[in-house]
């Protein structure tokens, strides 16, 4: 395999992005790595806050389907590899606003994959489990399952997916993929059910869990996935996909009460509030495939969760802002009707 010199982290300023080029600058600090990203509310400058001054690191602002940019940026910066985090994340703004997960996941990827086929560079594309759809008790998602999304955001991801691997056949173009489980750690933005939970938990605000909150995911550290993606970038297969999560799901309300126990915070803030349209009841991988590469996850979901909240109790520096701007106006949006004339479990 070609070595990695020069790598283009599309989304880079996102959580899972920041956190991987924090890892690989770390590991490889001979790389160079240039994040291309369109600093959207979910992309900020300040995740990578300690890392700007190094000399191997720069920024590109722009949007994955601009092609001309995007292909000027990796023809000027000489990039050997495409890591692909950059997208619309929020299945719940998926719900509210679909049209925009199209235009980036899908017309985004394909963009980047036609420079990557022009100039013949190999791409990563980051996925996500959710595009197995729901998954019955009995199993666990393996790569070659049929895709089965439920959601727009979901249905976007498997399209992107499918295009990748299109990429893959139909020009011989040197693809891989990693399909990732639900992530939490630093840096993620408190839209979503972790950092939500411990932020409102530390404000002393309510903690709407949907329905009846037994959903279950396999809620994995941000490390791990970053770890499990240099596995598949160093060591997999040309053209295969590999799962990344722990294997092992919780509940919704057993991650909620995890939460709340780092944080020392009372039960009497749970609120159930009407569920997500289409809430996909169980997310599971197998992750066999990654494991064969010599990877092994180094958090299990429960000490996941914990450090995950511990870190919003250290940080407020991060999320303060953020939740005292525009977040308000979406919070208030998707939850202000949903939690009136609720009352603690
Ligand atoms: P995030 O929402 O925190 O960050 C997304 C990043 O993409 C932001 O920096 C944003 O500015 C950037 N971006 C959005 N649209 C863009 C565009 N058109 N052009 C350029 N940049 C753009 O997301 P995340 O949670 O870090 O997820 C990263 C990737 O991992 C996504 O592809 C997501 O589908 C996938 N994934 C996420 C999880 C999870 O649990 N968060 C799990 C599995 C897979
Ligand atoms: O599984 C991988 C996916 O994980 C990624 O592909 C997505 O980008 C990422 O957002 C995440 O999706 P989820 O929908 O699973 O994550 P979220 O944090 O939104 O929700 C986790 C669970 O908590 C889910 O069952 C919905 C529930 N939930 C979420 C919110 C925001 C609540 O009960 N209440 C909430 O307010």
């Amino acid at each position: 395999m070609t070595p990695i010199k020069r790598m283009l982290v599309t989304g880079g300023c996102g959580f899972i992005g920041s956190n991987f080029v924090r890892y690989w600058l770390k590991q490889h600090p001979e790389s160079q790595v240039v994040v291309y990203d369109k600093l959207t509310y979910a992309g900020r400058k300040e995740n990578l806050h300690d890392l700007w001054e190094n000399d191997n690191l720069s920024l590109v602002v722009g949007d994955i389907g601009d092609l001309t940019l995007v292909r000027r940026t990796c023809e000027e910066r000489e990039i050997d590899l495409i890591v692909n985090f950059a997208a619309e994340t929020h299945v719940d703004q998926s719900i509210l606003g679909p049209l925009v997960f199209t235009d980036t996941n899908v017309r985004g990827t394909h963009v980047l994959l036609e420079v990557a086929r022009a100039l013949g560079i190999r791409l990563h594309h980051i996925s996500t489990d959710e595009v197995y759809g729901h998954i019955p008790d009995e199993h666990q998602s393996v790569e070659t399952d049929e895709l089965a999304p439920r959601s727009p955001y979901a249905a976007s991801k498997a399209a992107a997916d499918q295009l990748v691997q299109a990429y893959s056949i139909t020009y011989g173009l040197p693809v891989t993929i990693t399909r990732g489980a639900n992530n939490v750690g630093p840096y993620q933005y408190p839209e979503k059910a972790v950092p939500l939970f411990s932020t409102n938990a530390i404000l002393g605000e309510p903690l709407p869990v949907y329905g009846d909150g037994r959903q279950m995911r396999d809620y994995a550290h941000v490390y791990d996935h970053c770890t499990g993606i240099e596995a598949a970038l160093l060591r997999g297969e040309i053209g295969q996909v590999y799962n990344v999560g722990t294997g092992r799901e919780m509940t919704n309300l057993e991650m909620v009460d995890i939460v709340l126990e780092t944080l020392g915070k009372d039960h009497s803030l749970v609120r159930h509030v009407t569920d997500r349209p289409g809430h996909d009841r169980r997310y599971s991988m197998n992750v066999d495939k990654l494991r064969a590469l010599g990877w092994e996850p180094k958090y299990d979901p429960r000490q996941a969760v914990a450090e995950a909240a511990r870190w919003y109790a250290e940080n407020s520096w991060w999320w303060e802002p953020i939740r005292s701007g525009e977040f308000r106006e979406y919070y208030e949006r998707q939850y202000a009707k949903r939690l009136i004339g609720t009352a603690p479990r």
